[in-house]
């Protein structure tokens, strides 16, 4: 009779300590969780998005090409500079300063050559769209066009915000 009430004893104390163990788990877990959903002790899990559309994979190279720059800033000054500053000032659309380290080159050209898919189906696109009010008219550049554009903002970037190509350096 002693004997079942000691084991009835040990064995509640081992499901008690068990338990509280358990418990113990799921707090550290949901603690990590709760700080940031992206986060985990300091690595990014979730990469940017590469957007909707032909473009599918940019590597670039960390130098500049002065050509692909030079051609950029010609299209900016002939088809975007009505609508968007180089600061990080909105008028019609957003300033683009910064541009590279908040968007994966891919997402950058799809959002040019591809503007309404983009606006359309792209979460991040369809955000801002909702933030803008007016809706992007397609520019009907070439992905060469698009790929000087994105060279021109590289430079931008460097010189407005001395980084450049931040989405995809993580
Ligand atoms: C008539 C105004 C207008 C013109 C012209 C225009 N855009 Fe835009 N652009 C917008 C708006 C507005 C947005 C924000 C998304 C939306 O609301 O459609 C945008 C968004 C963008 C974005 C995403 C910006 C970001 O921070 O995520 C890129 C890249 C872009 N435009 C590139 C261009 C390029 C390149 C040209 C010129 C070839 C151009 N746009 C011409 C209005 C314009």
């Amino acid at each position: 009779m002693r004997t079942t009430r000691v084991s009835f004893i040990i064995i509640t104390l081992i499901t008690v300590v068990l338990f509280t163990s358990c418990l113990d788990v799921f707090k550290t877990k949901s603690n990590i969780e709760f700080i940031h959903p992206n986060l985990h002790i300091g690595h990014i899990v979730k990469k940017k998005s590469k957007g909707v559309g032909h473009v599918k994979e940019v590597s670039l190279i960390d130098s500049i090409s002065e050509i692909l720059a030079k051609k950029g800033t010609l299209i900016y000054e002939k088809k975007c500079v009505s609508c968007h500053k180089l600061t990080d000032q909105r008028i019609v659309g957003p300033g683009w300063a910064g541009i590279t380290n908040n968007r994966r080159p891919e997402w950058i050209m799809n959002m040019i050559i591809n503007t309404d898919e983009m606006l359309d189906y792209d979460e991040e696109a369809i955000i801002q769209l909702e933030d803008c009010l007016t809706r992007m008219p397609p520019q009907d550049l070439t992905i060469e066009e698009a790929r000087s554009v994105l060279e021109f903002m590289r430079v931008n970037d460097l010189k407005q915000v001395h980084r450049k190509d931040g989405a995809i350096k993580y």
